[in-house]
C-alpha cells in the first residue's frame, strides 16, 4: 500500500509533469508518476508528434525515466489527465507497466482535485503476459 505522504508526493510529481505536457493535437495533457519498490520517484507526460501514431503516452515518459535512472519495480504508478472523466492507462501503457510490475502494484488515476480511482495492475490487465512468461514459468 501507498501511505498519504508518498500519495502526496506522487500527485504533485505527476501534476509537475502534466503542466508540461506536449499535447498541440489533443489538447489532453496527461502527467504521470510512478514510485519504484527502492522508492524512487519519476515522471513524465505525454508527448504529441505531427505524425500522431509517433506520439507517447505520459506513462511511457515516465517508465523511460525510471528506466534510465536504473530503476526496474514499479511500486505504484499515477496517472492525471484532465477533465471530469478517468484517465486510466491505455491498453499498451497497461503492458508497458506490466514489464516492471507485479500484480498487486497500484494504479492510481487522479483529476486535478486528486485520487479518483485505485486499481491493482491484476484488475486493469488480467491474465496478462510477463517476463516470467516467456521464460516459461509463472510471473
Ligand atoms: N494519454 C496518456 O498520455 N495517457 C493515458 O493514460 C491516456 C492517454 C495521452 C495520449 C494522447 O497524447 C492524449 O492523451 C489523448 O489520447
Amino acid at each position: 500500500m501507498i501511505d498519504e505522504t508518498s500519495l502526496a508526493a506522487l500527485f504533485e510529481a505527476a501534476r509537475a509533469a502534466q503542466a508540461s505536457a506536449y499535447a498541440p493535437y489533443s489538447g489532453f495533457a496527461v502527467g504521470a508518476a510512478l514510485f519504484t519498490v527502492e522508492g524512487g520517484l519519476h515522471a513524465g507526460c505525454n508527448v504529441e508528434n505531427a505524425a500522431y501514431p509517433s506520439g507517447t503516452c505520459a506513462e511511457a515518459g515516465a517508465i523511460a525515466a525510471m528506466a534510465a535512472a536504473g530503476g526496474r519495480r514499479i511500486a505504484a504508478i499515477l496517472v492525471v489527465g484532465p477533465g471530469e472523466g478517468l484517465c486510466t492507462p491505455c491498453g499498451a501503457c497497461r503492458q508497458r507497466i506490466r514489464e516492471f510490475a507485479a500484480g498487486d502494484a497500484v494504479v492510481l488515476v487522479a483529476g486535478a482535485e486528486g485520487v479518483r480511482r485505485r486499481f491493482t495492475l491484476d484488475e486493469l490487465l488480467p491474465a496478462s503476459f510477463g517476463p516470467g512468461n516467456l521464460a516459461g514459468g509463472a510471473t
